[in-house]
């Protein structure tokens, strides 16, 4: 078993990066300091770990930057002596990839051979290897009919912009392992949902306009099926590959949990109801507004996660309603994080991206 002491994550300001660095830190048997390199996009929030180093002083390290930016990759590398990376920074939205395109081959692909690069620059170096751990996605697998799965030798097959750059950057991955041996480990998830998530994403989208009584935007008619993991699921599998995971094997990820978007929405609007009541006298379904479909909007996803379940026995452990409602108690309770985010940019993109939708936002 792999023992992590000095850990760079990059994108910790994100959804998953920022519950990641939580649960890292709160693992007893993890003695070691985790460093965030985060550019702070839009996406990314301080705020989702403004507690982190009073409950761990001394072991959380923020850096704002860019993971494009090499000479501060190597600044890190040297000050922290890192021996594993953890890469969640990205661009991660497929509408904004289909709007502009650029950030997302900037930050997914070059950012990712920038440290890449670095990392087996510093290997060369101090002759000491760091562990580089990809984040990646089921969406560079492409899109599904009404049966079958994903397994990990499904052919990549990439729809949007996004899941082009995602897929690019997992071939340079790949590419290191088998051209230079750096050790390196990918792991495919499917649909995260959970705190911090940031409300552009379906669930929190919903939940805050299922609360504020606003409509609520499903693509087409709503029959596009995603698996659903509850994001400490995630994490829990990431932390389990980082110790155990097989050097240059990529594993799939996910939630045995496939649900179309209409019963999503609808199942949201089902537990506001329970919690808050009706919205006005009339029950939240009422505001689900069938809005234009995404562009080359895939179909459907389904992860095969045999690899995982029987080689390290991890398995997804949290119920869609059960997970459901811990989220949405969660927007509940951070309305003030909500009011933050809801800035001048984030308002600008939801104005251009649905203005179609009358009142929407
Ligand atoms: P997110 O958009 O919430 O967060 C991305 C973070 O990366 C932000 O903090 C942002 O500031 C940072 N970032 C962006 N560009 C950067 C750059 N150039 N340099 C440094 N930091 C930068 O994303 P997320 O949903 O938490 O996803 C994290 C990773 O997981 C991504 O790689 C994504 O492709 C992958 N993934 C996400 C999901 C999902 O359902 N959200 C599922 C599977 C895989
Ligand atoms: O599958 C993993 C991927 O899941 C990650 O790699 C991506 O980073 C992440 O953003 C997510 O991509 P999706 O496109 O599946 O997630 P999103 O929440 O944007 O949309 C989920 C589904 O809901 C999708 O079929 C589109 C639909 N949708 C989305 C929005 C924002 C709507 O119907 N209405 C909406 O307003």
């Amino acid at each position: 078993m792999r023992r992590l002491k000095n850990v760079l994550v990059t994108g910790g300001c994100g959804f998953i990066g920022s519950n990641f660095v939580r649960y890292l830190l709160s693992r007893p048997n993890f003695e070691g300091v985790v460093v965030n390199l985060d550019k702070l996009t839009y996406a990314g929030n301080p705020e989702n770990l403004k507690d982190i180093l009073s409950l761990y002083p001394g072991r959380y390290v923020f850096v704002k930057g860019d993971i494009c930016d090499f000479e501060l990759l190597k600044k890190i590398f040297n000050a922290y002596q890192i021996d594993t990376i953890v890469h969640f920074a990205a661009e991660s939205h497929v509408d904004r990839s289909i709007l502009g395109p650029e950030p997302f081959i900037e930050t997914n692909i070059r950012g990712t051979f920038c440290l890449l690069e670095a990392a087996r620059l510093y290997w060369k170096e101090k002759k000491e290897a760091c562990l580089f751990y990809h984040i990646s996605t089921d969406e560079v697998y492409g899109s599904l009919g009404e049966k079958g799965f994903f397994t990990e030798q499904t052919p990549y097959r990439p729809n949007s912009p996004y899941s082009a750059s995602k897929a690019a950057s997992d071939h340079l991955v790949r590419a290191y392992y088998k051209t230079y041996g750096l050790p390196v480990i990918i792991s495919n998830c499917t649909n995260n949902y959970g705190p911090f998530q940031f409300p552009e994403k379906l669930i929190p989208l919903t939940i805050l306009n299922a609360l504020e009584g606003k409509p609520i935007p499903v693509y087409g008619k709503g029959e596009n099926v995603r698996d659903w993991i509850y994001v400490g699921d995630h994490c829990e599998a990431i932390w389990l590959l980082l110790r155990k995971g097989k050097i240059g094997e990529q594993y799939n990820i996910g939630g045995e949990n496939e649900r179309s978007n209409i019963e999503v929405v609808s199942l949201i609007c089902d537990l506001l109801d329970e919690v808050l009541g009706p919205f006005n006298g009339n029950p939240r379904r009422s505001l689900i507004t069938f809005v234009k479909d995404r562009p080359g909007h895939d179909f459907r996803y389904s992860m095969d996660i045999t690899k995982i379940k029987t080689s390290l026995g991890w398995y997804p452990k949290t119920n869609f309603r059960e997970g459901l409602k811990k989220t949405i108690r969660w927007y509940l309770e951070h309305q003030d994080w909500v009011f933050q985010i809801r800035s001048g940019t984030y308002q600008n993109w939801v104005n251009e991206f649905y203005g179609r939708i009358k009142h929407a936002f």
